[in-house]
């Protein structure tokens, strides 16, 4: 026998009976987003490798040893895109969305990065994510995770924790820097190998570190609070009185750097203690600088990102999910009724846009053909053979409940489906 080939290490498929969840989620959160005013945008899944190394940062671990990066046949380096932030940014500049403009976007789609695999950690995931530019003041930061926050509720979804913090801007993050790179090249032979080549690079990331070694020394580093100008306090400080005004609690974490370099001022993460390492569901900032970065105007900008894998599981964790809507209908044919079968369902999706049913096809015994109904959740099954096409009705056999076997006529039929459906919406 040939060998059978496999998916790619750390990308998955989703199978049917998980994408209820997806699907219950996906359509919540569109509906969230169109009611703030949002649109969607959709960008190609590859870009020019240049645009990720130039917004993500070229000393991030995405950057330096997690992306999927190739030539193709002119020679061009491209790139799976990681995140959706940069292509979004790239997106707008390219099509004049940002002169003059505010926007409300958000977007959908896979992201690729060559991680380790683990729970919640993929090579290839899903990101919803959610980018407004043109404002700078505090009010959009506002709007962007009470958005967040309203997901949950409306999905269903309790216990996440929102942990904020501030960057500042670059000039106060520099004053900090340096305060920082002080700090650690007193203590160097406590840093970590990977902690020492970051000390002259990036030195923030360094607070980002999960060794537990070096938990001690980051707990007492210096805080950015400290370097930052009234402007960056007065903007931090209206978010989180807004929060408290909102009713939704979070925690201050001066420690929350996150792995992207764009970042400035706002950041923000949302964790759940329910899916182990990987916690975090949700993430997101302003990034002021990048647009000019990438050679655009300077367009102040917030967004954030969902992993969609994540929240699936907390949904799982948690057990919400809609149930998959049951088939109202399942025909049964004879044989010969094959053809006059589909021409029938036709004529009844024709009259009856929210009909769902399905039609026996592969043929099969009456028998098997009414196991298939039975599995399928059908309410009824619908019988054609081929007494019934020369009386010009279907049998209707209730699979759900203790009624007698009926017949209704062709001209009855659509009448009969309809009080079904109907009653189904009155449930
Ligand atoms: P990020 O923190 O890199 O931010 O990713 C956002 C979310 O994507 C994470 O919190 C996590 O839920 C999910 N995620 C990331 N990597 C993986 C993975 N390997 N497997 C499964 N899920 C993953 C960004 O990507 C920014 N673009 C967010 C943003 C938008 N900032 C401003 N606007």
């Amino acid at each position: 026998m040939a060998k059978k080939i496999q998916a790619v290490r750390g990308m998955h498929d989703i199978l049917p009976d998980e994408t209820p969840r997806w699907q219950f989620l996906e359509d919540t959160v569109r509906r969230v987003f169109q009611s703030y005013a949002y649109r969607e945008l959709r960008t190609p899944v590859l870009e020019m490798t240049e645009l990720f190394k130039r917004s993500i940062g070229e000393v991030t671990d995405i950057v330096e040893k997690e992306m999927y990066s190739f030539e193709d046949r002119n020679g061009d380096s491209l790139t799976l895109r990681p995140e959706g932030t940069a292509g979004c940014v790239r997106a707008c500049m390219e099509n004049g969305l940002l002169h003059n403009q505010l926007q409300r976007l958000w977007y959908q789609g896979p992201m690729f990065r060559h991680e380790r695999p683990q729970k919640g950690r993929y090579r290839q995931f899903q990101q919803i994510g959610l980018e407004a530019y043109g404002m700078s003041g505090p009010d959009i930061d506002l709007e962007v995770i009470l958005i967040s926050a309203r997901l949950w509720r409306e999905l269903g979804i309790s216990g996440l924790e929102l942990q904020i913090n501030t960057l500042g801007t670059p000039d106060e993050r520099k004053a900090y820097r340096a305060r920082l790179v002080g700090y650690f090249q007193e203590r160097r032979d406590q840093l970590d190998e990977d902690s020492r080549r970051r000390l002259n690079s990036n030195p923030l990331r360094i607070l980002d570190s999960k060794n537990p070694d070096m938990a001690e020394l980051i707990a007492a580093a210096p805080s950015l609070m400290d370097d930052l100008g009234e402007e960056s306090r007065a903007h931090f400080s209206a978010i989180t009185e807004g929060l408290d005004a909102a009713g939704i609690a979070y925690v201050l974490n001066p420690r929350l750097v996150r792995g992207l370099d764009y970042y400035s001022r706002t950041v923000f993460e949302w964790v759940t203690d329910l899916l182990g390492a990987q916690g975090t569901v949700c993430a997101g900032g302003r990034y002021d600088g990048l647009v000019e970065q990438l050679g655009g105007k300077a367009t102040p900008a917030i967004g954030f990102a969902m992993g969609v894998e994540r929240l699936v599981a907390v949904l799982e964790a948690l057990d919400q999910a809609r149930p998959a809507a049951a088939l109202h209908a399942y025909l049964v044919v004879a044989g010969s009724a094959g053809q006059a079968g589909l021409i029938l369902a036709e004529s009844l999706r024709n009259a009856l846009p929210g009909l769902r049913m399905q039609v026996n096809c592969g043929g099969g015994s009456f028998k098997s053909q009414f196991k298939r109904a039975d599995r399928s959740g059908a309410q009824v099954a619908l019988i054609l053979g081929d007494d019934e096409l020369e009386n010009h009705c279907v049998g209707v056999k209730w699979l759900r409940q203790n009624r007698e076997q009926i017949r209704v006529n062709h001209d009855a039929l659509t009448g009969f489906l309809t009080e079904m459906i109907g009653e189904e919406s009155r449930e």
